[in-house]
């Protein structure tokens, strides 16, 4: 929803977006992103957080968790009641520029004093943008996310997630990020956060997944990207994610056709199409039937 929604030029009424969380909570998700509590002139699309906040309805099992730029952000989601917060920053000093107007030490500080707010009182997750690459510097190193993410660990944060804002990141690089950092910070609990701007981002999963994470971000018909980063584009799209790894066998827990319905519903929400593929082609099993002359030659073979 957050990350769905942010880029979206047209305003989605309130009432599809309480629909829609309300529908997703019936999926099997373990989490939804609602909304953000952003600067409502940064991100007008989610100027109406506390109200779709205060109408959802709480499906219990389902952690909803909302985006959080900043100490006024944080007051809001406390007051929300918002399961919990995802704290954000770039680990690229120029689109922590561009996305949150200050440097990075002063975003960390900031993020340290709402840390300091919450005190606990909520789990705190930190997403960590442009960690595969920046779209504005290019290559940002391994060593400078897991530097922030030893800064956000030792201050006791329960998670992170590692993003991949413009879909720079490639598998082999997901597999060094990932094992990396699952040997270095065992306690953590680690999202991947893809997107699938070069048509990588299934791929990327994969990796992550053959490395041991299970933690994703995706967006129904994926949707999204940041407006603060120049060529940004959709996440990976849930259903398409889901629906290839319980096509591998896993588990995945969530009513992939009910799921598939949510996405084919979604154009008529946002006005245009969606990227994702699943919801267009039907699933694997979904078999078409056969043209009548394949019949008849089978007869006569
Ligand atoms: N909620 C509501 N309003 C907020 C706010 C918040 N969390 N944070 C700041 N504001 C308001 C201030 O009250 C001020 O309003 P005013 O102009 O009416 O006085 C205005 O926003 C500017 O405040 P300031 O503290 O100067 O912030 P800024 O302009 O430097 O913006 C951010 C900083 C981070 C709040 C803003 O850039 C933002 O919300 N960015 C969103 C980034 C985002 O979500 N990107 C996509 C996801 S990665
Ligand atoms: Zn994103």
């Amino acid at each position: 929803m957050r990350d769905g929604f942010q880029i979206e030029p047209n305003f989605v009424p309130t009432d599809d977006k309480v629909k829609l969380v309300d529908a997703l909570s019936e999926c099997g998700f373990a989490k939804i992103e609602v909304t953000s509590f952003t600067s409502p002139k940064a991100i007008p699309m989610l100027r109406d957080a506390e109200e779709v906040m205060g109408r959802i309805k709480r499906v219990p099992g389902v952690e909803y968790t909302v985006l959080v730029p900043n100490l006024r952000g944080a007051e809001r989601a406390l007051e929300s009641k918002a399961d919990e917060f995802n704290l954000v920053m770039s680990t690229s000093e120029t689109h922590n520029l561009a996305n949150l107007r200050m440097s990075r030490e002063k975003s960390f500080a900031g993020l340290v004093e709402v840390i300091k707010y919450v005190d606990g009182r909520t789990p705190i997750n930190v997403s960590l943008s442009t960690s595969f690459g920046c779209p504005m510097e290019g290559e940002v190193s391994q060593a400078v996310v897991e530097g922030f993410t030893k800064r956000f660990a030792d201050l006791g944060v329960r998670g992170v997630t590692i993003c991949d804002t413009t879909g720079m990141a490639n598998p082999d690089q997901v597999k060094r990020m990932c094992d990396s950092l699952q040997k270095q910070f065992p306690a953590l609990q680690l999202t991947l956060h893809f997107h699938n701007t070069r048509g990588m981002g299934l791929a990327n999963l994969l990796a992550a997944v053959q490395s041991g994470i299970v933690r994703f971000d995706g967006s129904l018909g994926g949707l999204g990207g940041c407006p603060y980063a120049p060529g940004a584009s959709g996440n990976i799209s849930s259903e398409d994610a889901i629906h290839m790894l319980d096509a591998m066998g896993y588990d995945t827990g969530m009513n992939i056709p009910r799921l598939i319905q949510l996405a084919r519903e979604l154009p008529k929400i946002v006005g245009h199409e969606v990227p994702g593929q699943v919801a267009k082609a039907g699933t694997t099993n979904a078999l078409h039937p056969e043209p009548d002359y394949v019949d008849e030659l089978r007869r006569v073979q």
